[in-house]
Formats: structure tokens, sequence, C-alpha cells
């Protein structure tokens, strides 16, 4: 855990230098971005990584196929919220989430503009800078305060659009209000310390969720597939929460989830 901490505190400060800076944009699909930094930040990682953990599979998002898994794997995304990084957002991070045989078993996602670090590990809890976080404890689908993002594939108008817009008809009314942040692996990040009470979206890669999952659960909330069934990293849909709301959370989004 130290060495890994200590690697993402180096990788967000060139995340952090970065932001201030100017960044070449490429697209890698109709909108979907990527910098020097996310690549530069990604080479440091596995760099870095392969010198303390070698007996891990590392899989990054600008270098690994999203289909690619081992039972030993370091789930990397760079800059997960690389829109809002161009666009000097302050929602972006680093996120690391260690896997063995299909389980979480470390996760740090560190978001060096707001100085954010979050990390878990199995059986110990969830922390932020330090302090213990917990989920909150709302019952409530209509009292919760939710998050979710839309995928890069919302331009092709086909079944991921469809189901972003029937999931808000079907949920917002039902719900205190729900944002859009910009970040998968802090909108997970902020279910496990209480900000969000719960967090859906579908389409979402492994390197965008491999960190935050540990950090819910071991926030003490619940992660799932839009059945109610444990996330695996091939879902198409993620359902996190409190644990408390969850079912009516995904008694809302099934009528409308894939299998
Ligand atoms: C994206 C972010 C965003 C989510 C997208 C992701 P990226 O990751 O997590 O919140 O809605 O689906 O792909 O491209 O910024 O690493
Ligand atoms: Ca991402
Ligand atoms: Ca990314």
């Amino acid at each position: 855990m130290e060495k890994l901490i200590e690697s993402m505190l180096e990788a967000g400060e060139i995340l952090r230098k970065g932001y201030e800076s100017v960044k070449e944009v490429r697209h890698k699909g109709t909108v979907d971005l990527v910098t020097q930094y996310d690549v530069m930040v990604e080479e440091f990682l596995k760099e870095r990584l392969f010198r303390h953990f070698p007996e891990y599979t590392l899989i990054g998002e600008e270098s690994s196929k999203e289909s690619e898994r081992a039972s030993k794997a370091i789930y990397i995304d760079p800059i997960d919220g690389t829109t809002n990084f161009v666009h000097k957002i302050p929602f972006c991070a680093v996120s690391v989430g260690v896997w063995e045989d299909g389980v979480p078993v470390v996760g740090v996602v560190y978001n060096p503009i707001l100085n954010e670090l979050f990390y878990a590990k199995r059986g110990e809890g969830a922390f932020l800078n330090g302090k213990k976080v917990c989920v909150t404890d709302t019952s409530d689908l209509q009292q919760s305060l939710l998050s979710t993002g839309f995928p890069y594939t919302k331009v092709e108008m086909g079944e991921d659009f469809r189901w972003v817009i029937e999931t808000m008809k079907n949920l917002l009314p039902f719900t205190q209000d729900i944002r859009r942040l910009g970040s998968a692996a802090i909108d997970l990040c902020y279910v496990a310390r209480g900000t969000f009470d719960g967090f859906y979206e579908c389409n979402l890669k492994p390197w965008d969720v491999a960190a935050g999952i540990l950090l819910v659960e071991e926030a003490g909330g619940r992660v799932s597939n839009h059945k109610g069934d444990p996330y695996s990293l091939s879902d198409h849909i993620i359902v996190a929460s409190n644990g408390k709301n969850h079912d009516a959370l995904v008694e809302k989004l099934a009528s409308y989830g894939e299998d």
C-alpha cells in the first residue's frame, strides 16, 4: 500500500502540472479525448508498478484492450475525467485498482487538484486523506442524491443512449436529484464518503471502476449490476449505493437493463 500510494502521489503530480498547462488534445472517438498527460501518467505508473509488483498484469486505458483480464491484475486509469481535465473542471483523478481472482483487494483514487486521496484495502475500511469514511444511511430513494455519467457511445444514438434517457425518465422524479460529475472513479469515491447516496452508469470500463468499487464496499455500501447481482467487470451496467436504498434503485433501473 505504501509503495502504491507513493507512486500515486507522483502520478498525481504529473496530472496536476498538466492541469495548469497547455495540452495537446487528440480525439479517440467523436467526443472521447486524450492528452499527452493521460499517456505520460499511464507510462509512469506502468513502469513504476511493474518494478514494485512484477507478478501483476498491468491493464491501462491508453495501452490495453478493455477485454483484457488476468487473475492478478492492476487496472490503471491515468486520468479519469479527461474531459474535465481539458476544460479545467477540478474533478479528475488517477485511479488504480488491484484485483485478484475477480475480487478487488486494493483501490486508490487520487485527485491532486482537490487534494483528495481515497484508498481502501479489502477488510480494512475505506479512507480519505487518512480518515475513515462511510456511506450515508438514507434509505428513501426520494431523499437520495444520486450521480451518473453518460457513455461516449451516446453520439451513436443507439441502445446506450436510449437507456440513459429512459432511465432518467423513470428515475429522476423519484430522487432528490441526479448529478453528472464527469469521473466515474470519483463518483464511486463520493458514494463511499457519503457525498452521494448512490451512483449508476452504463458502458464503463474496468479501469473506470476497479478502484472505486472497493472504496464503496469498504465504506459499507453495495455494488451490483442492474439486476442486483454482484458486479463483475464485464457487466454493462453498474449500480453503487449506500446499500439501504439499493433495492429501490435497482428496481427503477431493472426494467431498462440489458442482459
Ligand atoms: C470517463 C469518466 C466519465 C464517464 C465516462 C468515462 P475518462 O472516463 O469516468 O465520468 O461518464 O463513461 O469513460 O474517459 O475520462 O477516463
Ligand atoms: Ca475513465
Ligand atoms: Ca481515462
